[in-house]
């Protein structure tokens, strides 16, 4: 099964894709992830990503396609992407690749959120410094405090984009570069939404509802 998971930041997108990973053996591609592991090896993109990331942008489309083609190369159980595509042209590069190898999309999921509701979760964000297990403060703490669930790590991080400007920023490109992807979805009868106000187990159900 191939899944998209589209919507703003903080969503939900990672910790859908994080439970699909866990309950379905999908492997969960994040563009997010990676260039945050690229910054964390020091890399010539490393670099170049983490000025981009913490201002908010967007990283080139020629980039994300080439990181992500190899990745997909290499996978043959279901994959979620997360964070990828993001823009028209990432969408259509994505088809061509997966068309390539014969396979296609079986659904895109839109996350939906109010605007206001993003500011607290993304506030609020932290994750496992050891396997990336994503938390937050209010809604998703992990079972014994400074204990993570799935590692049993006891450091955590904060990102560095998740400050109040390049929120702005990032909000911004979502709506002007991420959500006209929509309509190509939905021309092509594949978009499903959820309602992403509801609480994490309940986006879930609505997700496995869809996915049936
Ligand atoms: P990326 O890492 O993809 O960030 P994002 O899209 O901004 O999304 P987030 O990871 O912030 O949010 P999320 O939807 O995953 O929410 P989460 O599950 O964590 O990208 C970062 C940057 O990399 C971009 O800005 C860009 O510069 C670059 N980049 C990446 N991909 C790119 C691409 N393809 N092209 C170009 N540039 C690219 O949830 C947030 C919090 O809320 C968590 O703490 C969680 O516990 C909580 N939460 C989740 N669901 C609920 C709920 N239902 N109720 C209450 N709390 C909830």
């Amino acid at each position: 099964m191939s899944l998209v998971l589209l919507g703003p930041p903080g969503a939900g997108k990672g910790t859908q894709a994080q439970r699909l990973e866990r309950d379905r053996g999908l492997v969960q591609l994040s563009t997010g992830d990676m260039l945050r592991a690229a910054v964390a090896s020091g890399s010539e993109l490393g670099r170049r990503a983490k000025a981009v990331m913490d201002s908010g942008a967007l990283m080139p489309d020629d980039i994300m396609v080439r990181i992500i083609a190899e990745r997909i190369d290499g996978i043959d159980t279901g994959f979620i992407l997360d964070g990828f595509p993001r823009t028209p042209a990432q969408a259509m590069a994505l088809d061509a690749m997966l068309a390539e190898k014969g396979l296609g999309l079986d659904a895109v999921i839109e996350i939906q959120v109010d605007e206001e509701a993003l500011i607290e979760r993304i506030a609020g964000r932290f994750s496992c410094a050891k396997c990336g297990a994503g938390y937050h403060d209010k809604f998703q703490r992990p079972e014994r405090d400074g204990v993570c669930d799935r590692c049993g790590g006891s450091e955590f991080v904060r990102r560095s984009d998740d400050t109040a400007e390049a929120m702005r920023t990032r909000l911004e490109a979502y709506r002007r570069q991420t959500e006209p992807i929509l309509p190509y979805y939905r021309d092509k009868g594949i978009l499903k939404a959820v309602d992403g106000m509801a609480e994490i187990d309940g986006v879930t159900q609505q997700i496995e509802g869809i996915l049936g």
